[in-house]
């Protein structure tokens, strides 16, 4: 701890004082979500005792760098939609079965993650599995859905025949960051999307963070003091002798998160594996691989290659079964609702990639504030299996088989896809 004499200490009290008097009147002003100083209260409630101390409030970011975004349309826990689309029923049980094609390719197959057939469904564990899934464009007009991969989507290769009652629904996994086909060629022609964004029409994130007892994704601040303040039943800094580790193939990004991590090794040791590092993973199993990470390191960067709206995969849900302290860049506060509150760091938050430095070998050093980013482990589950990643296809044929859903046409798929993407490119401080 510093040895600061008394009268020094007073002032830094009412510095500290003002500038939380400060963050409450611009909290009153403006939107709190937006504001980084205002979020960093929010994971370390300003009455938390060990929020005063020193170190802590001068490495914590005092001011907010990023870029304007617009509103999240959500502020509901994400988990519960997922939860709800487990709970589909089938309406009319009698009802025939509905039919859906995969137009195009999907990442070497047409299977889309749940292959083809009338059972596909079922042995993916949908409540509502009524829908026969196949690649077979014979009579393309006759299927209720055709569902189209955006990667491999061309103009040259499309249906020559619609029906009106068909869905065209958009299927994509990866972010709307990769440019792969001009979406301004897709006007009037999609009635559904299907992607990892929350406002699509058919939900289909990486996973999600579900509660399995009382305690919410967001607990109040009371409550915080209280799960933070308990001992922790493990010691998740025990035996670990590394601090960082960060398993990367793709060399570049837009989110540039390769650049951001060299700042980061000028302060801290950062283990790169992969194409990109110097590190190799002893095993080929990616399992193996977190699990080693988890036994070895503090920190994981789960960086994205891209930073966009709710376009949180793998990276960060594969990590988070293991105890380990994943650290993200999020502009959009996705991370924010969909994992419990600190239960990671957000490189946003702070100034300078030497802030973050700072912060992390400041928890390295300390075993009970490291141990803090674990209060949720016993009161949640990570859910990321093929399982749960299905489930929006499950929703799909539930939804094709809701008779009170009216028509609707993406009239321009750029504004939705491209520009409500509010992909981010960040500059590295
Ligand atoms: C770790 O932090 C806690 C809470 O602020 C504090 O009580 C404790 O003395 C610190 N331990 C060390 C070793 O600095
Ligand atoms: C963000 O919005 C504020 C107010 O709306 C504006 O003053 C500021 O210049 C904007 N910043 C950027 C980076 O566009
Ligand atoms: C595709 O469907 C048509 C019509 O049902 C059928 O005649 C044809 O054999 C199918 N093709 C394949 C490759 O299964
Ligand atoms: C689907 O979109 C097409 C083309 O815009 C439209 O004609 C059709 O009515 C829509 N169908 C449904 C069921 O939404
Ligand atoms: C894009 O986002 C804006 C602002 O949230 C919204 O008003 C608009 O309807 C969205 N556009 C589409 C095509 O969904």
């Amino acid at each position: 701890m510093l040895n600061i004499p008394r009268r020094q200490n007073a002032l830094i009290m009412i510095g500290f004082v003002l500038v939380v008097g400060q963050c409450y009147f611009v909290l009153q002003r403006h939107n709190v979500r937006q504001l980084a100083v205002v979020k960093m209260f929010l994971t370390h409630p300003p009455n938390y005792p060990k929020y005063r101390d020193e170190e802590i409030f001068n490495i914590v970011t005092k001011r907010d760098l990023r870029p304007n975004t617009s509103t999240p349309t959500s502020t509901g826990e994400y988990y519960e939609l997922m939860e709800r689309y487990a709970q589909d029923v089938l309406p009319d049980t009698d009802a025939p079965f509905k039919r859906i094609l995969f137009w195009n390719e999907a990442y070497g197959n047409k299977e889309y993650g749940v292959g083809h057939g009338r059972n596909a469904l079922r042995e993916s564990g949908c409540p509502v599995w009524q829908c026969e899934t196949s690649d077979n464009r014979t009579n393309v007009q006759e299927y209720d859905a055709v569902v189209f991969h955006l990667r491999s989507w061309t103009r040259n290769d499309l249906p020559d025949k619609r029906s009106p009652h068909q869905r065209y629904v958009f299927w994509s996994i990866e972010s709307a960051a990769w440019r792969f086909i001009d979406t301004n060629l897709m006007k009037n022609f999609f009635n559904w999307t299907m992607t990892y964004r929350w406002d699509s029409d058919i939900v289909s994130p990486y996973g999600y963070i579900k509660p399995s007892g009382g305690v919410p994704l967001h607990p109040t601040h009371e409550q915080m003091k209280n799960f933070l303040s308990s001992p922790s039943p493990i010691n998740y800094a025990e035996g670990k002798t590394k601090i960082a580790a960060w398993f990367v193939s793709n060399c570049a990004s837009q989110s540039r998160r390769n650049e951001m991590v060299r700042e980061l090794q000028k302060y801290i040791d950062v283990d790169i594996y992969g194409d990109c590092g110097t590190m190799v993973c002893p095993r080929k199993r990616e399992d193996d691989c977190r699990k080693m990470a988890g036994k070895k390191y503090k920190f994981y960067l789960s960086l994205e290659n891209s930073l966009c709206q709710d376009y949180v995969t793998e990276k960060f849900f594969g990590m988070m079964h293991e105890p380990i302290i994943p650290v993200v860049v999020g502009f959009h506060d996705h991370h924010e609702k969909i994992a419990p509150r600190h239960s990671f760091i957000n490189v946003a938050n702070f100034e300078h990639i030497k802030n973050l430095a700072d912060y992390m070998i400041f928890l390295d050093k300390n075993d009970t504030l490291y141990n803090e980013y674990f209060w949720w482990k016993s009161h949640f589950e990570v859910r990321n299996s093929q399982q749960d990643f299905n489930k929006g296809m499950c929703h799909l044929c539930s939804a094709l088989h809701d008779k009170t859903l009216s028509p609707k046409i993406y009239k321009d798929m750029n504004e939705w896809w491209d520009k409500n993407a509010t992909c981010q490119t960040p500059e590295i401080l």
